[in-house]
């Protein structure tokens, strides 16, 4: 148990219906409830967190404490930045000890996705992390509806092969940020994917997509499933639950808070 490069874990998923959890955290205390939550639920997991979050604490700083908690977890546990536009920062926190990266060139044309994708790759197996690129586009809030484009399976298909990426995050109708209706969820998108390509897959803006449909999803290839807002508003309402207590102990709780809800969830992705 300890920091892990999470590619065996996610094909483990892969290979048999199964999803390993990826949780978004911005803190400490954040960190040590998605931990706490996977030794309970007894899964891998994988924690994330973005450029933006490096930005502000530090990306050496807040890396070390990321990884000093990692690799004391008694769980297994992988260190993923998510997505990054910027080559820079990709070798920067590979250099810092991440054990998966995400390149994220889903507005660009396929073609230039595919060729800083395959750039990527190759430099970063050279130094054992794993890689998540992303082809269509999941929406987020603030950005021009039109953007979001829903990955089709011949696309994939050629993105797979021309890249040679470990997992490929697929846009199958949710978006980020927000609480995703069932409705909106493209199944026959990801059925044709899955049949043609043969690459563990990545759900994007996976907060609030219910449990049964969850259960649905996995078993058609997604293997790695994203949660970030979730565990925000978890935090928050606990935080301000607490309000006039202790900050140590309203910190506490809101870990613990996020500490039961991962351990549920990954229970729905483990099928356990
Ligand atoms: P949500 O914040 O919508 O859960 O999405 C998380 C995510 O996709 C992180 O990459
Ligand atoms: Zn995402």
């Amino acid at each position: 148990m300890s920091l892990i490069n999470p590619k065996e874990a996610v094909a483990q998923a892969y290979a048999t219906g199964r999803a390993v959890g990826a949780f978004n955290v911005d803190s400490l205390d954040m960190q040590a409830g998605v931990i706490d939550g996977a030794i309970a639920g007894g899964s891998p997991i994988i924690i994330q967190v973005t450029s933006d979050t490096l930005d502000l604490w530090g990306w050496a700083r807040f890396t070390g404490l990321l990884i000093k908690e990692a690799e004391n977890a008694e769980v297994s546990v992988g260190l993923h930045l998510d997505h990054s536009t910027r080559l820079d920062d990709i070798l920067k926190a590979i250099d810092l000890g991440f054990t998966s990266v995400m390149y994220d060139g889903s507005v660009l044309p396929v073609h230039e996705n595919i060729k800083n994708t395959r750039t990527i790759v190759e430099m970063a197996h050279k130094h054992g992390v794993m890689v998540e690129a992303e082809l269509g586009h999941v929406g987020r809030s603030g950005e021009p509806p039109d953007w979001e484009a829903v990955t089709t399976a011949s696309e994939a298909l050629e993105f797979f092969e021309a890249t040679e990426v470990d997992s490929l995050a697929v846009a199958i109708g949710t978006r980020h940020g927000k609480l995703t209706h069932p409705d909106r969820v493209n199944f026959k998108a990801l059925e044709e994917i899955k049949t043609l390509v043969t690459c563990p897959l990545v759900l994007h803006g996976a907060s609030g997509v219910p449990d049964e449909l969850l259960g649905k999803i996995i078993v058609l290839g997604i293997s790695k499933v994203n949660i970030g807002t979730e565990l925000r508003r978890i935090w928050w309402r606990s935080v301000d639950q607490a309000r006039g207590a202790k900050t140590r102990l309203a910190l506490h709780e809101a870990s613990r808070a996020i500490a039961r809800y991962v351990e549920h969830k990954i229970r729905v992705l483990s099928r356990a």
